[in-house]
C-alpha cells in the first residue's frame, strides 16, 4: 500500500450536498466517463443528482462494475474510452467501484500487451485518465488512496496494484449517500476499516507514538459508532459521518507512514473471495483472529498496548490479557452480524490446501510485509478458524 502522498492529496469534499461542487473540480472540455455498479445508484438518487450536476458536459456511461470488480468487466470500458476520447473518469460507487475504474484508467494507457500485468506481474503504470468519485460505501478508502484490487474470473486469482497516477483527483463524500446501505454492507465497511488500521498498527513498536494515537482513535471510533449504527434502525447523519470519516481515514496511507505494516490478513482474504466469493471483510473477520492468535507473542507489545488502550482489559496476566483483546474484537465483529469461522461459510480444509498450494506456486514463502509469517503458520491460522 502506497503512503500518504503529502505533495499530491486527493481533494475532499466532506458534507451533505457536496455534490453541488462536482462540475467545479472537473475540467471544462472534459469527456466524462461515469462508472458504477449493479444499480444501487439508480435507486437511491444518486445517479440523478450527479447527471443534474454534470449538466454542460459530453458524458458516456459504464455499469454493471460488480463487486469484487473483475478484469474481464474493466476491459470492456476501453473500447468506449478509445473510441469517444474519453479523458475524465468518474466514478459513483464503493469500493469496487472506485478499483475497476482506477484499473481501467491505468489499462487505457498501458503500455505492454495485457494490463493484467499491472497486478500480476507488477507492471509498470506510467500514466491514466484523471478520476474523481463519489462514495456511496465507506469501507475501503479507495477514495482518498492509490490502490486497487481486482479479480480475473478464468483463474479465479485477486491481486492489488498501486500507484499515484490513479490516485483520485477528488472525492466527493455524503454521509447521506450511504443511508441506503443494508445493514450487512454497513456492518462489512466498519469491519474493513478496522482491519486496515489494525494492519498498520497490529505489528511491532517502531517509535511512532503519534501514529499509534491515531490508529487507537479510529478504532475507538469504529467501536463506538458501530455500536451506535447496529442499536438504531434509520440512519442517523452524524453516525454515518463519523462511520464514513474513519473509513477514509484508515486507509489513506497516514497511518501507516513511519510504522511497520502487515497486509497478511488482506492478502489471505482475497485468496478465500477468489475462490469462494465471500464479501472482502467478512474473510478479514474470519483470519484476523487467527492471525493474531498465532503472532500473538511475537507482537506481544503492540498486543498489550492494544488490550489496555482500545478494549481496557488491565487485569490479569499478559497472555489472559491478550487472549481477552483477540476475543474482544472478533466479538466485535459478531455484534455487526458477521460470522468469523470458515465453517460458517461451508468453506473446509479443501479450501486450506488449495489456498496454500496456490501461494507456494507464485514463490510465496513468507507473508506480511514484515516476512514474519510462513505458509505452514498460515495454514494453522486458516485451520484455527
Ligand atoms: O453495485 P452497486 O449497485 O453499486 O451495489 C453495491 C454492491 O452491491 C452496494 N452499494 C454500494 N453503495 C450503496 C450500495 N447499496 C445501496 N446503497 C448504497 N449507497 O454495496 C455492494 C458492495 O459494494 P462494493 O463496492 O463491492 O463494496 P466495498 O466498498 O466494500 O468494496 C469492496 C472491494 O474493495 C476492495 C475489496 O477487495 C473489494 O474488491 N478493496 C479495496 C481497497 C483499496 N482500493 O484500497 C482496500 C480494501 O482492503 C479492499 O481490498
Ligand atoms: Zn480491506
Amino acid at each position: 500500500m502506497e503512503n500518504f502522498d503529502f505533495n499530491n492529496p486527493v481533494k475532499i469534499l466532506f458534507g451533505k450536498g457536496k455534490i453541488s461542487e462536482l462540475a467545479n473540480q472537473i475540467p471544462i472540455n472534459a469527456k466524462i466517463l461515469v462508472t458504477y455498479g449493479g444499480g444501487s445508484i439508480k435507486n437511491n438518487d444518486i445517479y440523478n443528482q450527479v447527471m443534474a450536476n454534470l449538466h454542460g458536459f459530453e458524458i458516456f456511461e459504464f455499469g454493471g462494475i460488480e463487486p469484487n470488480p473483475t478484469y474481464e468487466t474493466c476491459i470492456k470500458a476501453l473500447d468506449i474510452i478509445n473510441d469517444n476520447n474519453i479523458n475524465f473518469l468518474l466514478a459513483v460507487g464503493g469500493g469496487s467501484v472506485i478499483d475497476a475504474t482506477k484499473f481501467i484508467a491505468a489499462s487505457a494507457n498501458y503500455v505492454g500487451v495485457d494490463s493484467w500485468d499491472i497486478l500480476a506481474k507488477s507492471g509498470e503504470v506510467k500514466k491514466a485518465i484523471p478520476i474523481g468519485t463519489v462514495l456511496t460505501l465507506p469501507a475501503t478508502g479507495s477514495e482518498m488512496n492509490g490502490n486497487s484490487v481486482i479479480t480475473k474470473k478464468t483463474t479465479q486469482e485477486k491481486f492489488a496494484f498501486g500507484s499515484p497516477f490513479v490516485l483520485p483527483k477528488f472525492s466527493i463524500l455524503d454521509p447521506e449517500y450511504t443511508y441506503s446501505l443494508p445493514k450487512h454492507q454497513v456492518a462489512n465497511g466498519i469491519v474493513d476499516a478496522f482491519i486496515h488500521v489494525m494492519e498498520q498498527y497490529l505489528t511491532y513498536p517502531s517509535n511512532s507514538p503519534v501514529q499509534d494515537r491515531f490508529a487507537e482513535g479510529v478504532l475507538l471510533t469504529l467501536i463506538e459508532e458501530g455500536q451506535i449504527a447496529f442499536s438504531t434502525d434509520a440512519p442517523n447523519y452524524e453516525n454515518r459521518a463519523n462511520i464514513m470519516w474513519a473509513a477514509t481515514m484508515a486507509l489513506n496511507g497516514l497511518l501507516s507512514v513511519g510504522v511497520k505494516s502487515d497486509w497478511a490478513t488482506h492478502q489471505i482474504g482475497h485468496e478465500l473471495t477468489a475462490l469462494h466469493g465471500l464479501d472482502h471483510a467478512v474473510t478479514l473477520a474470519i483470519v484476523l483472529p487467527g492471525l493474531l492468535m498465532q503472532k500473538r507473542d511475537e507482537r506481544s507489545v503492540k498486543l498489550l498496548q492494544y488490550a489496555e488502550r482500545v478494549w481496557n482489559i488491565t487485569d490479569g496476566t499478559d497472555t489472559e490479557k491478550m487472549n481477552m483483546a483477540i476475543s474482544k474484537t472478533e466479538e466485535f465483529f459478531k455484534s455487526l452480524g458477521i460470522k468469523t469461522k470458515l465453517s460458517d461459510y461451508s468453506i473446509g480444509s479443501d479450501t486450506i490446501d488449495k489456498i496454500i498450494n496456490r501461494l507456494e506456486k507464485r514463490g510465496v514463502k513468507k507473508m506480511g510485509m514484515q516476512q514474519d509469517i510462513s505458509l505452514e503458520e498460515v495454514r494453522v491460522i486458516l485451520e484455527s478458524r
